[in-house]
């Protein structure tokens, strides 16, 4: 059988990792490993494999930044001319990226089956980008791996076939449980109090007044805790087009830093009071990792880390985000349970399904 994974984004990475690991013990299978190249930064992407002992791609398609229809144009372009010469069995798609619509469509116009994994996810907000290659990806994909319950319904509810979806846990997980250990021995931050802030959501970052909101958000915070800011190079570049890093500059206990790679940044988040977020997988680490998570987002997509771990959406409403503050630094907030199959063998049950299904 011939499988062909494809990446493109920082998150990609994370969930191939545990993956590659998996079904490299299982030598009949010939696994391709594709990046696309959407994000290329060795902060961004090098460092990712390298850490993660992620197998060097076999292909990389060198595809760059670009408007969306550039970005998933060009990448179904050359995705198309791989998927001739090696004819897999299964394309394998993971998260909501461009590169995951793009490599789903071009696959399944070729009569080439394909695993989504991370399937049925749904913020119901059509303004992410991510939400329209969630919905269009899995309307053509063949196996619909899930990792929440919830994730299933909203499937259904799309009318696609419940025996094609599986729920087999959460890839993401299974690295984090897997690097947990050796992520703790590093000191990424040297405070001891401090919190966490990433940002890089177009409905954040692109838009001026809503950055500076964010700004006036942290100013006060900083007044209260030291924040530890990695700075996205959408949200990097967006500060410095606005004219906002003069503002920034002015708030002096909120330390900067370039993008980490995975395992400095999970330093950080686990010796974090709180981390303040627009992330989707961070909403999911900081569950497993029982750490307090802000998500400065109307709605989120992963309900599981509200209703069983440590997040709360606060959009970027002061006095919600003063309130959760307020009780994380008084020592009061709800811890996590267990999510069910979490557990770091998401990996392992995939490969199952996809042995048992005989999809060659
Ligand atoms: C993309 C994904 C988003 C995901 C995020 C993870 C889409 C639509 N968005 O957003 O879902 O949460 O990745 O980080 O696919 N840039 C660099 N170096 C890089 C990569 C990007 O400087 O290695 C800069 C470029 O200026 C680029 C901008 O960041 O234009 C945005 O990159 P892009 O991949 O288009 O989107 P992200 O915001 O990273």
């Amino acid at each position: 059988m011939k499988i062909i994974s494809v990446v493109g984004t920082r998150p990609n990475f994370v969930k191939i990792a545990s993956f590659a690991k998996e079904i490299s013990k299982h030598t009949e299978i010939n696994h391709i490993l594709v990046h696309t190249g959407q994000h290329y930064d060795e902060k961004m992407s090098g460092s990712f494999f390298k850490e993660l002992e992620i197998p060097e791609p076999n292909i990389n398609l060198g595809i760059g930044s670009g408007s969306h229809a550039e970005q998933t144009g060009k990448v179904m372009m050359e995705f198309e001319k791989v998927l001739l010469k090696e004819n897999p069995d299964l394309v394998m798609v993971v998260g909501d990226v461009n590169s995951t619509l793009a490599c789903a469509l071009t696959a399944s116009k070729l009569g080439i089956k394909v695993a989504h994994i991370e399937s049925g996810l749904r913020s119901f907000d059509r303004e992410m980008p991510e939400e329209i290659n969630r919905v269009l990806t899995d309307q053509i994909s063949d196996y619909l791996f899930i990792t929440e319950r919830d994730a299933e319904k909203n499937l259904l509810n799309e009318g696609i076939n419940k025996n094609k979806i599986f729920f087999v846990g959460n890839l993401m997980i299974d690295t984090l449980l897997m690097h947990k250990e050796k992520a703790s021995k590093l000191k990424t931050v040297k405070e001891k109090n401090y919190a966490v802030l990433t940002l890089h959501r177009p409905s954040n970052v692109d838009k001026k007044e809503n950055l500076e909101t964010i700004l006036e958000i942290m100013n006060e915070l900083q007044s209260r805790i030291k924040i530890f800011w990695p700075i996205h190079p959408r949200t990097r570049n967006n500060l410095e087009k606005f004219g906002l890093n003069s503002k920034l500059n002015t708030m002096k206990n909120i330390i900067l830093s370039e993008p980490l790679s995975y395992l400095e940044f999970m330093n950080a988040m686990m010796n974090s009071k709180m981390v303040l977020t627009d992330s989707g997988g961070i909403q999911e680490e900081t569950t497993v990792l029982n750490i307090p998570c802000i998500t400065m987002r109307e709605n989120t997509e992963r309900p599981t880390t509200i209703s069983n771990g440590t997040n709360t959406l606060t959009g970027l409403d002061k006095n919600k985000i003063r309130k959760i503050v307020d009780s994380v630094l008084n020592g009061h907030f709800d811890k996590s349970n267990k999510v069910e199959l979490w557990d770091g063998k998401a990996a392992e049950r995939i490969v199952n399904v996809i042995k048992n299904e005989k999809i060659n």
